[in-house]
């Protein structure tokens, strides 16, 4: 069949290296893509949000089932774009529709859906610009450290943590009054801060029934022991040391199963992937967030350690036929560690030229902000390759990924060198 990949980022790498391995795979189109995909797919320059161009270029390829990478385009309802075409609305496409995407598109509506169907998760309050007042007052009634969260889609700098209430206020006034985030923080959610370490849970579903892929813990600062700002993620392991099978085994029952009852009750067609984000307090796990699709880089440690034809599956997932399928998995560790631009998340240069991956042979280069130009690969986002390995221990894995990356260069490249660090 004909397949089309829609994002340009690492995952969206992974996904079509994948996919590429079918052999029920015919042609396979990535949409914008990067010089990953390049060179196991055909690039199409069309954005992942130009839903007319998407079309087109469904029509003119034959394109037989797409999949979604990122978390916009099914916030702003590519699904329901297709359903509502006569000429498309038989392409399964692989991600919710607009209203369940809502889990990951508003924080408020995600708290909602859990506590209507007792997920375990923080105690929360919603305010807006009129009820700011009794939002200060809600802080008050709460221990440090704050969390406040922006409503809407803030390119993952919306959650703000602070220790002194003055700075709670006035981060509440900032968010809420002067429109800190624009419509994004239009509502701001705050809620109890749990104390705990993280990591992220992975699940198939086809709106009844589901799969659960193997855990990984992605690393979100920019700096080493976890300091610095916030990035799009900077490695990650699989699995996760410390989720035991009795640890995961709570997941499953108070988190997993009655998220997937939620969509029924709830009448949430949801085909797709769901990451559900936890932090283990105590023994145990409470959700953090929802999001609607894979983590960046968790997907550049999950897939690999997948040893089922990624085509059979997403093709189950869209038939409604996911029973039939037994999800297997490599007994190996993966890490993955990011090589990024230096300065990033803040400013960056582009354009470097980025040699010696070609050279690497004990890992897998995943290709993420990183182009083609005049037949050479150059930087073209901060987040720029992600180094994939596998080892029989987590610890093994690590170590390659480093080796590896010592044969990598651009000019003014960082990579934090203690992923795993808190294992
Ligand atoms: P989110 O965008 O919701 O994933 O939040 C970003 C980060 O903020 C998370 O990865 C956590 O590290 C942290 N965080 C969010 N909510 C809480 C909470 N209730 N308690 C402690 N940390 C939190
Ligand atoms: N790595 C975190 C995310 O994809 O949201």
């Amino acid at each position: 069949m004909n397949i089309l990949v829609l994002g340009s980022g690492g995952r969206e790498h992974t996904f079509a290296w994948k996919i590429a391995q079918s052999p029920l795979c015919k042609a396979l189109y990535v949409a914008p893509g990067n010089s990953g995909t390049a060179e196991i797919a055909t690039n199409v320059n069309i954005g992942v949000t130009d839903f007319e161009g998407i079309k087109n270029l469904v029509l003119e390829k034959q394109i037989e089932l797409v999949v979604v990478g990122p978390e916009d385009p099914l916030v702003k309802g590519i699904h329901d774009f297709f359903l509502n075409d006569e000429t498309i609305k038989h392409v399964p496409v692989i991600g919710p529709q607009k209203k369940a995407a809502e889990l990951e598109g508003s924080k408020e509506f995600a708290k909602e859906f859990m506590i209507r169907h007792n997920i375990p998760t923080a105690a929360y309050e919603s305010f807006t610009k009129e009820t700011v007042e009794q939002g200060y007052a809600f802080l008050e009634t709460l221990k440090p450290p704050y969390v406040l969260k922006a409503d809407g889609l803030a390119a993952g700098k919306g959650v703000v943590i602070l220790n002194n209430l003055d700075k709670a206020k006035a981060e509440l006034k900032s968010m809420l009054v002067d429109a800190k985030f624009g419509a994004a923080s239009t509502k701001v959610v705050i809620e109890e801060f749990l104390d705990g370490i993280e990591l992220s849970c992975f699940v198939l579903t086809d709106g009844s029934n589901y799969k659960i892929l193997p855990t990984a813990k992605d690393y979100k600062r920019i700096g080493e022991g976890d300091t610095g700002l916030n990035t799009g993620g900077m490695g990650a392991v699989s699995p996760v040391p410390f989720a035991t099978n009795e640890f995961l085994s709570k997941i499953e029952e108070r988190i997993v199963k009655p998220t997937i009852e939620g969509f029924k009750k709830d009448k949430l067609p949801y085909v797709g992937f769901v990451f559900i984000g936890l932090i283990k307090v105590g023994d145990d796990p409470k959700v953090i967030e929802y999001n609607v699709r894979m983590g960046d880089p968790e997907t550049e440690v999950v897939f690999p350690r997948l040893k089922n034809d990624l085509v059979e599956v997403l093709q189950a997932m869209a038939k409604g036929t996911l029973n039939t399928i037994d999800i297997e998995i490599d007994n190996r560790a993966a890490t993955t560690i990011m090589v990024v631009s230096g300065g990033y998340p803040e400013a960056y240069e582009k354009g470097k030229e980025i040699t010696g991956i070609d050279t690497i042979k004990e890992s897998i280069p995943f290709h993420a902000g990183a182009q083609l130009k005049d037949g050479k690969v150059v930087t073209s986002g901060g987040r720029v390759i992600s180094i994939t390995s596998y080892g029989n221990t987590y610890q093994e894995a690590i170590k390659k990924s480093y080796q590896s990356i010592e044969k990598l260069h651009f000019d003014k490249m960082y990579y934090r060198k203690d992923i795993g660090f808190d294992l």
